[in-house]
């Protein structure tokens, strides 16, 4: 797709590629086996200042907004999609507390973030019972002499294990629903927060996704982000830019198994013809190459929306509901033109496909993303 980007786009778009060309893509299928945490990669990233694409260049990040910064994740998701859930995640916490956050909040820990010095950030909403419906969550926040004494599960944490600083959602007022949640600030390695399990998960084994327990984690008072009773809408808010970095994701994945079945379809011959010659494959590639570029537009219109602080909600469910289903589409198209090759650790193609998979899963799934758009249709009735 060739949209007139600006000259900084460009350059992160063009800084994202090289950086997953050269530090990524040869690792990636080595740490898809091993497991291994990308803990210098995303040091590297972030000397490059990709892990604060979007984040105020005051507070050390590039400053190049949201465009960019979908720009970098299809980039790094091309490669490499394991890094790209970690610093996506990352971000959508940096992003939360430079908005949301006391100078003092903001000062100690978004610089740190985007800098790598803390490795990453992990955003610890959902819990073993409340995954798509977060208002439902437990973990309980007692207020103390000095601050917050937190107890509770937490479920699915990507980077968990790994964050530098942890937001953790709690109830501060069980009796006012969801108006009685409240986010708080958790450093990494606190003591009483614990990884009870490490999830082995059918892809993205290059992240982390833990299971955290927060048996009496003490906190100070000012460790509570925004104000008592606000952790719901933050919550909210982060995901709604969340969306569009795991719709930037799922269209990076689709983007390099695409790339690569049109290679392999115009290079392996059967019945004497470059297989794309027949209809049969130049079809599903058509439609493949249609699908991305949707994607890719409903994508960056959100994206153009939320830099321009238009509301934005309804767009990024949009981009992130097409893009991660078509995605999904995309690589089962682009396994079945590599044939049985398709189908073997030769090819990148599988592990794009089980890569894929939970794009329409996590952040909100694609039942989800239906309600937010059926709700604001309502709403703009
Ligand atoms: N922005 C700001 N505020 C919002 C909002 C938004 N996008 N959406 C809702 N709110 C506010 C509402 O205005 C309302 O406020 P008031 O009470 O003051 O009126 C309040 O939040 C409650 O709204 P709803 O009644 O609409 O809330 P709900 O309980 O019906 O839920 C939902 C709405 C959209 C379904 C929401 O529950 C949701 O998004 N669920 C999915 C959760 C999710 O995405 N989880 C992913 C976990 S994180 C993850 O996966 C990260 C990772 O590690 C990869």
């Amino acid at each position: 797709m060739d949209l007139q980007l600006t000259e900084e786009q460009s350059l992160v778009q063009r800084t994202a590629r090289d950086a997953a060309e050269r530090l990524l893509a040869p690792h990636a299928a080595r740490r898809d086996v091993t497991g291994e945490f990308p803990v210098s990669e995303l040091r590297a990233l972030a000397d490059l200042g990709l892990l604060g694409v979007a984040v105020p260049e005051e507070l050390g990040g590039a400053g190049a907004g949201t465009i960019a910064y979908s720009l970098a994740m299809q980039e790094l998701a091309r490669a490499d999609a394991s890094v790209a859930v970690t610093v996506s995640v990352s971000n959508m916490v940096a992003e939360l507390i430079a908005a949301n956050g006391t100078p003092q909040q903001i000062s100690h820990w978004v610089p740190r973030l985007v800098s790598g010095e803390l490795v990453c950030g992990a955003f610890a909403l959902s819990e073993p019972q409340a995954g798509s419906d977060p208002a439902a969550l437990t973990t309980r926040a007692e207020k103390t002499d000095r601050g917050w004494r937190l107890s509770g599960t937490k479920q699915w944490i990507t980077s968990g294990d790994r964050a530098g600083v942890l937001v953790v959602w709690a109830m501060t007022d069980p009796r006012a629903g969801h108006k009685g949640i409240s986010a708080f600030l958790v450093p990494g390695g606190s003591p009483g927060l614990t990884v009870s399990r490490i999830e082995e998960k059918m892809g993205l084994h290059g992240s982390s996704t833990a299971q955290l327990v927060l048996d009496g984690v003490e906190v100070g008072e000012d460790a509570m982000l925004s104000g008592p009773g606000r952790g719901f809408a933050l919550a909210m808010m982060a995901l709604d830019g969340g969306r569009i970095g795991i719709a930037s994701q799922a269209l990076g994945i689709a983007r390099g198994a695409l790339e690569a079945a049109v290679r392999y379809a115009s290079e392996r011959t059967q019945f004497d013809v470059p297989i794309i010659r027949h209809q049969a494959i130049g079809n599903m590639l058509a439609d493949a190459a249609t699908w991305l570029d949707a994607g890719t537009l409903l994508t960056l219109r959100a994206a153009d929306l939320k830099q321009r602080h238009q509301p934005y909600s309804q767009a990024a469910s949009m981009a992130k509901l097409f893009s991660s289903e078509k995605a999904g589409l995309i690589c089962d198209i682009a396994l079945q033109v590599h044939g049985g090759y398709g189908y073997t650790r030769d090819f990148p193609i599988e592990r794009a496909c089980r890569d894929v998979r939970v794009t329409r899963i996590y952040e909100g799934t694609s039942e989800i993303q239906r309600i937010v758009i059926a709700r604001n249709l309502l709403r703009a009735q």
